[in-house]
């Protein structure tokens, strides 16, 4: 089974370098499967029911979100029906969403959950307990792909550690950074520390450069918005064999420019 996941989709340049890149993807790859990062595809911060539809029209099944899964207030209104939304995992009983779904792949069951670190993020419940739990639940579940939405680098890497030989593969995002560690790790777990971002290259993290430099400076409140420009496509493309175990992981970097 191959799984194509793209790391953070950044606005509207990022949902297009999406659309864009996957409409020759989806033939050349021909994925069963495609998951990506969407928490910042609506201006840069959250999920509007609009944006969603572009990515799943543009071939995205399943969409992982992160810390700025509340910023655009109308996912309140369609979270909660759609099965194809995976919120962190982490957040305290009684938070609307999911934390992880599962999907139908070629007559497998295939289990995509997200939990968010806690190293410069809110201080949610603990991500490894929150995983054990999901694990111990669905133990015939042998396809797991674990979006961990994490700042830190020792935090994904314990995540990824922790859970090698448990789980088919830990991807990490929210840095928008790509990482080149990626690799398989003992017992088959496909790992990355971070997938990278789809959206504008020449911004920070996507954004444009200049209120993000003055905010720095000065500490003073100003507005962010998405930057324009060449757009960059990260994602990686993990092989799994019929146990869920992957046996690849190869990262994938393209440029619009
Ligand atoms: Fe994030």
């Amino acid at each position: 089974m191959n799984i194509l996941f793209l790391g953070d989709i950044v606005g509207e340049p990022g949902r297009r370098c999406a659309q864009e890149i996957l409409t020759q993807l989806l033939k050349d790859l021909r994925p069963d499967l495609v998951v990506a990062n969407a928490e910042n595809a609506t201006r840069g911060k959250g999920l509007s029911r609009k944006s969603a539809e572009e990515l799943y029209d543009a071939g995205i099944e399943i969409i992982t979100m992160g810390n700025h899964t509340w910023d655009q207030r109308q996912i309140f209104e369609f979270i909660d029906d759609d099965r194809r939304i995976v919120r962190p995992l982490n957040y305290p009983e009684g938070t609307p969403g999911r934390g992880y779904t599962i999907c139908r792949v070629n007559q497998v069951d295939v289990l995509i959950v997200n939990v968010m670190g806690r190293t410069f993020l809110s201080q949610l419940n603990c991500p490894f307990a929150a995983l054990d739990e999901v694990l111990a639940r669905h133990p015939q579940i042998r396809h797991v792909i674990v979006d961990v939405h994490a700042e830190t680098t020792s935090e994904k890497l314990a995540i990824g550690w922790a859970f090698a030989g448990r789980v088919s593969a830990v991807i990490g995002t929210h840095t928008h950074v790509p990482t080149a560690d990626a690799r398989v790790l003992p017992g088959g777990t496909a790992y990355i520390t971070d997938v990278g971002m789809v959206g504008p290259r020449d911004g920070i993290l996507g954004m444009r450069r200049e209120p993000v430099i003055e905010r720095m400076r000065t500490h003073l409140p100003n507005r962010f918005e998405v930057a324009d420009g060449p757009r960059q496509f990260c994602a990686v493309s993990i092989e799994l064999d019929s146990n869920g175990r992957a046996t690849s992981i190869t990262p994938i970097y393209r440029e619009l420019v």
